[in-house]
């Protein structure tokens, strides 16, 4: 057997590709970022092309660069960017049109047409999830309804719906395997996360065509082979999930009560709460996180839309920093945010609020505002979304947090880690790999393939790197936070439609 696993980390701004020794050690890494498309005010897309060329290139690329060929590799586990909805003809594989980013506000009105018709809570009940642009089936339904003849060649069977992971296993494969995952299933608003199975009442409300569905199967699993001529051998892809589900895998997250907090683009936070789908009393998704030996297990998940992207913001609209790196030095110039709240609602508010309308907030601006102020209030607004999520996870699932790992790239912020265990009132417990993403999925398809034996083994490699314990008070957190939720309000139902 091959002494690596290959993980593909196929995110939002950039695909990577990582090689993992059997210790979980990262030996090669390479990354390459792709275009964003923004057709109009509140619509995100990709071009499938980019995000399939880009992420082969990094995966040859790490490949030359550890020196390795297709025999070393045991397994490719892919993670994906979750909700991105590419559909392509089936006999050319030509995108019928740019990838509908999870970003993307385009299906709104669909979302509203849903719970006009009273649609929601028994999506909510089957699927776990809310009515929401964000989630994928209401984006293939907005393709079915724009694109010309589209809806005619989907019900006729030639044309295959797939989130990221199904279109790259499709592209890898030569076109051999159309299949999903169960945590990416659980993405989608079609599939019943209790019956496990794509759901034909779901299926009709949003009114999307049974034969574009990919196969739902295990998430280590050998779907298949990649096609011999893109490594010179086929490399068995043996593992699957969404990126946030791959994340908390790979922070050995496997017991319940178990919770993670990755801060990318945006900031996902997922509780693992083991075989029981835990109901959301508190507007959370709820979640499969991945399919192993034959059981399910299912997460509570709050999500922050931006968070690394505020950063990116502060680089590319305002200018105030010229690398995201940067920003920790920024934010460093002052000792606190001098009451500048800054609410970074670029693309509405997801979990607890869910209000697709909320805009960009920042109040309590006065005349000794420096771009300081201004870069700590942004880092800041990451930790109180996260608490935010953080709170409403306790009371749905009654469970204290312990503490909260952390990974992505926005972790490595000292800055943000420590505002964000003062906020919290909790450890912040760093990963020493930070690309538990990709790890996650290493270790998926590290499993099929007898690469690692169980999830006992992947516990007694996982590791901490640093924890930052609280040094806030109590009455000044709270204080802290009753200013933050003030600041929510003002950006709530802003924009028009
Ligand atoms: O649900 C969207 C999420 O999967 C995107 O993750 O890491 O690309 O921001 P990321």
């Amino acid at each position: 057997m091959g002494k690596y696993v290959l993980a593909l980390d196929q995110g939002t701004t950039s695909s990577r590709a990582i090689l993992f020794d059997k210790q979980g050690q990262p030996v090669a890494v390479s990354q390459r970022e792709f275009p964003q498309i923004y057709p109009r005010p509140g619509s995100v897309e990709h071009d499938p092309e980019d995000i399939w060329s880009s992420q082969l290139e990094t995966a040859r690329d790490v490949l030359e660069k550890a020196g390795a060929s297709a025999d070393d590799i045991a397994a490719l586990g892919i993670a994906n960017q979750r909700e991105t909805t590419v559909l392509w003809d089936k006999t050319t594989g030509i995108p019928v049109a740019n990838a509908i980013v999870w970003q993307s506000r385009v299906s709104d009105p669909i979302c509203r047409r849903l719970k006009q018709e009273g649609c929601e809570p028994t999506i909510r009940e089957k699927t776990g999830l809310v009515v929401d642009p964000y989630l994928a089936g209401t984006k293939i339904t907005h393709l079915l309804e724009t694109v010309p003849g589209l809806r005619r060649r989907a019900e006729a069977g030639s044309v295959l719906f797939g989130t990221i992971d199904s279109y790259l296993l499709w592209r890898l494969t030569g076109g051999a395997c159309h299949a999903t995952d169960y945590s990416n299933a659980s993405r989608t608003l079609l599939f019943n996360i209790h019956s496990l199975g794509w759901d034909d009442e779901l299926l009709q409300m949003l009114d999307v065509p049974r034969a574009v569905l990919p196969e739902v199967l295990p998430s280590s699993h050998v779907y298949g082979s990649t096609a011999p001529e893109l490594f010179g051998k086929p490399i068995p892809v043996a593992g699957m999930a969404g990126d946030q589900q791959a994340a908390t895998f790979g922070q050995a997250c496997f017991d319940c009560g178990d919770a993670k907090n990755t801060y990318g683009t945006g900031c996902f936070l997922l509780v693992n709460t083991g075989e029981r789908p835990v109901t959301s009393h508190a507007n959370l998704l709820t979640t499969i996180g991945w399919h192993l030996d034959g059981k399910v297990t299912y997460c509570l998940e709050g999500s922050v839309f931006i968070a690394g992207a505020v950063v990116q913001w502060l680089r590319d609209g305002l200018k105030v920093i010229e690398s995201s790196s940067e920003v920790e030095r920024l934010a460093a110039t002052v000792s606190d945010s001098g009451g500048v709240c800054f609410v970074p609602a670029f693309v509405g508010l997801g979990a607890p609020h869910w209000d697709s309308s909320a805009r960009g907030t920042i109040v309590g601006i006065t005349r000794d505002t420096t771009a300081g102020h201004l870069a700590r209030a942004a880092l800041e607004a990451i930790a109180f979304r996260s608490r935010e999520l953080a709170l409403a996870m306790q009371k749905d699932a009654d469970l204290s947090l312990e503490n909260l790992k952390v990974d992505g790239g926005a972790s490595a912020n000292d800055l943000l880690m420590q505002f964000q265990s003062d906020i919290l009132g909790v450890p912040i417990v760093r990963a020493s790999v930070a690309e538990t993403t990709a790890l996650g999925a290493a270790q998926l398809a590290g499993l099929a393939v007898g690469m690692w034996g169980d999830t006992e083994e992947l516990r007694r490699i996982w590791k901490a790197e640093r924890t930052f314990n609280p040094a806030m008070d109590s009455d000044e957190r709270e204080r802290r936070f009753g200013i933050w939720k003030k600041a929510v309000g003002r950006s709530m139902d802003w924009a028009e439609d």
